[in-house]
């Protein structure tokens, strides 16, 4: 098989007809599917598959459970997203792992393929929640209690796929049995392509949050009510939303977006009561993120005060600045020929567990720089030199006994 033969397999699964790409979100029918479909593709290589307390998979090469080498990424969507954000990253992993069985190859510490849950908070709204559990950054009644725009709850959600509702938490026993981490990932921008380059080590990612904004206002009659005199949240959710933007422009680097709003009741002929909108601000520091958000909250208070309305903040989430492994990184980017390693805005995997086990990424080049979006691609060609440069890797890693 092939890293494009394998997300051939896939690729009518969980396509979004009306938003285009895909929308593959935790424990819905697609993202279900892409389990069995893991599960077969592990099996069928001789790998046996295991789901952890967290909902996260993982396929073991190797009989022992400690000193391993772990590569992966996660198989659910935001909502439109891409073909290859996550999926590429696991379809590499096993086409690596297919590659050293077809040389005879095995390895001295287990290795293990993984496909972490809900990378991408669609449906939960926490982002990297499989790994952020393992690891105990989030506690299971937080998890729990966390609703989709359906109004299920995890909890829900959980026992209805017949899942362990008791089982998540951290799993500190499992975090300890590996050594180190790697995620191959689709590049999110034009870095490579500018640079003539098909593949990269990451080097950084930038430190991000994503916060609820609730603009409350007053509902009324949209042909009763006077213009003068209204609280309409949906002019002030827009105020809001040019707020961010300048405020984002006046810092170098930094990104600021509204990329989801909620109106309540979202009638054609009624005044909003409410927006709900999500804000997502990424910076090159901690602090630089934390001062982007009271300098934006600051602004859109003074905004919508303006058209009589309130604001509420809630952070659903936030990811401090990331600063992979530099050893590993430097003896990966060696033995890839000397790639250079470049930083993302985006988040991964790969970051929460960066904090607990040396971690590394590799990037594949993306002709089109798009990503959570249908344009988001990678060549054919350069897909098979990540798994080739990912077999190698591994390789070296795993053909080396625990130290
Ligand atoms: C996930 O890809 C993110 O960066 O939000
Ligand atoms: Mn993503
Ligand atoms: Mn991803």
């Amino acid at each position: 098989m092939s890293v494009r033969d394998r997300l051939a397999e896939i690729s009518t699964i969980g396509r979004d007809d009306s938003r285009g790409g895909y929308s593959r979100h935790l424990l819905d029918p697609a993202e279900v599917a892409l389990r069995g479909w893991f599960r077969n593709s592990a099996e069928a290589l001789g790998l046996p598959v295991e789901v952890d307390g967290n909902g996260n998979l993982w396929a073991w090469w190797g009989e022992s459970r400690s000193g391993a080498v772990a590569t992966g990424s996660h198989l659910d969507s935001v909502p439109g997203g891409g073909a290859f954000d996550g999926p590429l990253g696991v379809v590499s992993a096993l086409e690596a792992v297919a590659i050293l069985k077809a040389e005879g190859w095995s390895p001295t510490r287990p290795v293990a393929v993984c496909a972490f849950a809900e990378e991408e908070g669609s449906r939960f709204g926490m982002p990297c929640l499989g790994s952020r559990l393992m690891v105990g950054e989030i506690t299971p009644q937080d998890a729990l209690a966390r609703v989709d725009r359906s109004g299920v709850t995890l909890d829900k959600a959980w026992r209805e796929a017949g899942l362990e509702v008791s089982a998540i938490g951290p799993d500190p026993d499992r975090l300890a049995g590996l050594d180190m981490f790697l995620e191959l990932h689709v590049e999110q921008g034009l870095d490579l392509e500018e640079r003539g380059l098909p593949l990269a080590v990451g080097s950084a990612i930038m430190a991000h949050g994503r916060w609820r904004l609730s603009i409350l206002g007053e509902g009324n009659h949209a042909g009763t009510t006077p213009m003068r005199g209204r609280r309409d949240p949906v002019v002030a959710a827009s105020s809001a939303a040019l707020a961010v933007r300048e405020i984002a422009l006046e810092r170098p680097a930094a990104r600021g977006t509204v990329g989801r709003i909620s109106v309540t009741p979202n009638g054609t002929n009624v005044i909003a009561s409410r927006v709900d909108a999500w804000l997502d601000i990424r910076a090159h520091s901690d602090s630089e993120v934390r001062s982007q958000l009271d300098a934006t909250v600051a602004l859109i208070e003074e905004r919508i005060a303006a058209e009589g309305c309130v604001l509420q903040v809630h952070e659903e989430s936030f990811s401090p600045l990331v600063l992979f492994d530099e050893t590993l990184t430097a003896r990966i980017a060696g033995l890839l020929g000397g790639v250079p390693a470049i930083p993302t805005g985006a988040g991964h995997d790969a970051g929460v567990l960066s904090a607990y086990v040396p971690t590394a990424m590799i990037f594949v080049r993306n002709p089109t720089g798009v990503s959570h979006a249908p344009q988001e691609t990678a060549r054919a060609e350069d897909c098979e030199a990540g798994a080739r440069a990912l077999a190698n890797v591994l390789r070296d890693l795993a053909g080396e006994a625990p130290g």
